[in-house]
């Protein structure tokens, strides 16, 4: 089909089209209307429809081919960390998800309540989520690498009535601790939540807390073959929350919808990845994150595939495992991030021709710019289309892409190519609004309503949604991605990094204003500025410019060696190691404007060798000279 003529009807004649996407979902009432927009730019779409993500992603596959789906896989866990591999099928897994939300129940979890998630890449963590999506409750998965610090806040900002976490995870064969972090966090924030289930993996120890701590075990026993139905949502009724980073210190709860959810996702596992029942989708993200939400647990199950939740990294125990799981369960559609092929890359290529990856369509790639040598150096190696694929936590699938399931279209390496069905996608000029010409620099914008499975608001802060999101181009209420991009004369899209200081570090988006927050709490530092710099391997990394209260604490390299430690080993408590400074750097002052901006531009610019642009409104130049020799070689 011709994909042009297919864009452009999705917005032309916009509720037929979605009226026919939401065919494609179970609706136990049908939706009155396909969209309400009264109240501009909040979005509600499938109104008075009542659905259940649970339902649609479970319960709905149990008759398909007269029950023989049942009994074909669902999820399968694979952990190369503990050795441990487990298949449930559709039956088993509604077994499990049913017994959750029961315990959920027993707990007090009520419809509209939240269940924070804070889980490593186990079973567990997807029964949970799901459990939630079938009594409608609000599941708000935070992602296991964050410290206490980050959970706190999202704690205080959700106030769950539930925590679900476990004793620990494991990242390359070393055990991560989670339950004496969530203690901490718990102890950090206002809210309390009134019950902790706790799976027990025997990884770590997990000191339970009287009359607040509950044993997975211990309560799943109480509720073996429990039947709960599902709780039949109004179509906006929210499915669930997911804290991103953004230009300041406070995360944003994305809240998502459940009708126009599920309605968004099952169409992209049709005309985007092209996943079909019965078929296996492996997608090497991780639960908390936004690809993990879409395209490892709801996505996937939508379609009645099977789908792979995968504890390990790309090398252990080699190179190959990756690809010797695709060979194994013959995965259709793989999904993963540029930086796990950047550190294939680097390893024994004999491994990308050992297995037989004849199942596999394509591979899809997103999170991060994808590099032209990277995309061309996977492509000749795997024999398989890539694709990449461009959107954000708050669009919660695809913005750009090409569309397989509609048209092959050629596609340049180095694009995420064309905008999806839905979005009215404009580049637009950062000072006047107009639209940039072909080949011109522009902010990614995209003209409202948003289509279906996009944030319907900040979670708890509609003012918040309004003014961050639709505010930012001057003169236009568009919604701004905080991305620079460009088109070519083919309507292909390059996208040039954000607007903002949200930096992208081996996939996963942080705020630079977070980080500075925390190195600002070491008692020895009076100010920081913390930037995203060009990286090899992990796209950029975090680097921090410190100034001290007390000279005398840098003025050695040991003591410099010392404090560098410490202001680290305080980002790794708070926040997490993956938000660790890659170097913090001591300096007398930082470029400021005269009115006491700190040039975070300038200064990323002179990391990466680059000009520093117009510093003619600067404070002090003698704080450049400074920054670049703190940047030399010693
Ligand atoms: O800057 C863009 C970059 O990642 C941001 C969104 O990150 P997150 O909310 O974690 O969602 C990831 C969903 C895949 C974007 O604003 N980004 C994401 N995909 C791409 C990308 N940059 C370039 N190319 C991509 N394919």
């Amino acid at each position: 089909m011709d994909y042009a003529a297919f864009h452009r009807r999705s917005l032309d004649e916009r509720d037929a089209f979605w009226a026919e996407q939401a065919r494609l979902i179970d609706w136990h009432v049908a939706p009155k209307r396909t969209l309400d927009y009264a109240r501009p730019p909040f979005a509600r779409w499938f109104v008075d429809g009542r659905t259940n993500l649970c339902h649609n992603a479970v319960d709905r596959w149990l008759n398909r081919d007269w029950g023989a789906h049942a009994d074909r896989p669902a999820l399968i866990y694979i952990s190369t960390e503990t050795g441990e591999e487990r298949t449930y099928s559709f039956r088993a897994l509604h077994a499990e998800v049913n017994r959750c939300a029961a315990m959920l129940l027993e707990l007090g979890v009520g419809r509209g309540d939240r269940v924070l998630i804070y889980m490593p890449m186990i079973a567990e963590a997807a029964f949970a989520m799901l459990a939630c999506a079938r009594i409608g409750a609000i599941h708000s998965v935070v992602f296991g690498g964050f410290a206490s610090h980050s959970l706190a806040n999202r704690i205080e900002d959700a106030a769950p009535k539930v925590i679900v976490s476990a004793d620990a995870g494991s990242r390359v064969g070393k055990v991560v601790p989670y339950k004496g972090l969530l203690d901490e966090a718990i102890r950090l924030s206002a809210h309390k939540p009134a019950k902790v289930l706790l799976v027990d993996r025997k990884l770590a120890a997990m000191p339970m807390t009287a009359g607040r701590d509950v044993r997975w075990d211990a309560l799943a026993v109480r509720h073996e073959g429990a039947q709960v139905p599902c709780a039949w949502l109004e179509s906006s009724e929210p499915s669930y929350i997911l804290y991103t980073s953004g230009t300041t210190g406070r995360p944003k709860g994305v809240q998502r919808d459940t009708g126009g959810y599920a309605v968004a996702l099952a169409a992209s596992m049709k005309h985007i990845y092209c996943g079909n029942a019965g078929e296996t989708y492996f997608s090497t993200s991780d639960i908390g994150w936004v690809v993990g939400h879409s395209y490892i647990i709801y996505g996937p199950l939508l379609a009645g595939m099977a789908t792979i939740m995968y504890e390990g990294t790309p090398v252990r125990p080699d190179a190959g495992i990756l690809w010797q799981i695709v060979e194994k369960h013959r995965v259709s559609v793989m999904f993963s991030a540029p930086t796990a092929i950047r550190v294939l890359k680097k390893q024994d290529p004999g491994y990308l021709t050992k297995y037989d990856l004849s199942s596999l369509k394509a591979l899809w790639l997103a999170g991060e710019p994808l590099d032209e040598p990277t995309a061309r150096w996977i492509a000749d190696s795997l024999k398989r289309p890539i694709i990449d694929n461009y959107w954000q936590t708050e669009t919660g699938w695809p913005i750009l892409t090409y569309p397989m399931g509609i048209e092959d279209k050629p596609r340049k390496f180095g694009s995420p190519g064309h905008p999806m069905y839905g979005y009215d996608v404009r580049l637009l000029h950062e000072a006047t609004g107009e639209e940039v010409a072909v080949g011109e620099k522009g902010v990614v914008a995209i003209v409202p309503p948003l289509p279906p499975g996009c944030m319907s608001t900040v979670w708890g802060d509609d003012r918040r949604f309004v003014e961050t999101y639709f505010r930012s181009v001057p003169g236009r209420e568009v919604y701004s991605t905080f991305d620079w991009g460009i088109r070519d004369a083919d309507g292909c899209h390059f996208i040039l990094g954000r607007t903002d200081d949200v930096i992208n570090v081996a996939g996963h988006r942080l705020g630079t204003r977070e980080i500075e927050e925390s190195i600002s709490s070491h008692p020895a530092i009076a100010e920081v500025a913390v930037v995203g710099v060009a990286d090899q391997l992990k796209g950029q990394v975090p680097v921090g410019f410190a100034v001290v209260k007390d000279a005398a604490a840098v003025a050695t390299l040991d003591g410099r060696m010392k404090l560098e430690g410490e202001v680290m080993k305080t980002v790794d408590g708070q926040l997490g190691a993956i938000a660790r400074p890659h170097r913090v750097h001591f300096v007398s002052a930082l470029p400021k404007t005269r009115s006491g901006k700190v040039l975070r531009r300038s200064i990323q610019a002179i990391c990466e060798g680059r000009d520093p642009g117009d510093l003619t409104t600067i404070e002090d130049p003698a704080a450049l000279t400074q920054l670049r020799e703190a940047m030399a070689p010693a």
